[in-house]
């Protein structure tokens, strides 16, 4: 049987499940609802494999801290679930994320990169912010401000 994947933009509500299990370890005590998420101008992106939601990521218009001049927008919550990473899905949807910004004149997207992640950016062309090392507040864990230019 063939399965088939597709990118839709969603309510940010729909990609709170993944966001727990993959980004959060399955911690129920913690949110995963960003108060930034209902804005209008704030993007999600669902991957559905066979209609299941297997990779999510939303988008925030946010400031650039490589270069506050720039229309900017942060990526976050980037996840894929368990069972199906390293098949290319995340991929997909990353590159989806950049053609929808590239297509409202975006000029470049960024993200505090989870250090473990760092190579599927790097993947992608996205290049990392020297001397940003650091610990997220939410999960303690090492990242770098990675980004990536849009401008075509
Ligand atoms: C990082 C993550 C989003 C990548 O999504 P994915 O669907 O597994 O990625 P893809 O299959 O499209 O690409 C995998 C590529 O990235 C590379 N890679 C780097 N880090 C990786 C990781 N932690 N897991 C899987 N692949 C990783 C692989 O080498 C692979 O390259 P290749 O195809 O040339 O071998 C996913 O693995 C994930 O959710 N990890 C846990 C949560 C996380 O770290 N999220 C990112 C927060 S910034």
């Amino acid at each position: 049987m063939t399965n088939t994947f597709e990118v839709r933009r969603v309510a940010p509500e729909a990609l709170y499940d993944l966001r727990r299990r993959v980004l959060r370890a399955d911690n129920p005590e913690v949110s995963v609802a960003y108060v930034r998420d209902t804005e209008e101008t704030s993007i999600h992106f669902a991957g559905l494999l066979d209609e299941r939601i297997v990779v999510s990521a939303s988008l925030y218009p946010t400031e650039s801290p490589i270069n506050p001049v720039l229309n900017a927008y942060q990526l976050r919550y980037v996840a894929t679930d368990f069972d199906v990473q390293g098949k290319g899905l995340g991929g997909i949807v990353l590159d989806a994320v950049e053609e929808e910004l590239k297509s409202l004149g975006v000029e470049q997207v960024w993200a505090n990169g989870r250090d473990t992640a760092l190579d599927f950016y790097r993947a992608h062309n996205w290049q990392l912010l020297e001397g940003s090392e650091h610990l997220s507040p939410e999960t303690k864990l090492p990242h770098t401000i990675i980004y990536k230019l849009l401008l075509s």
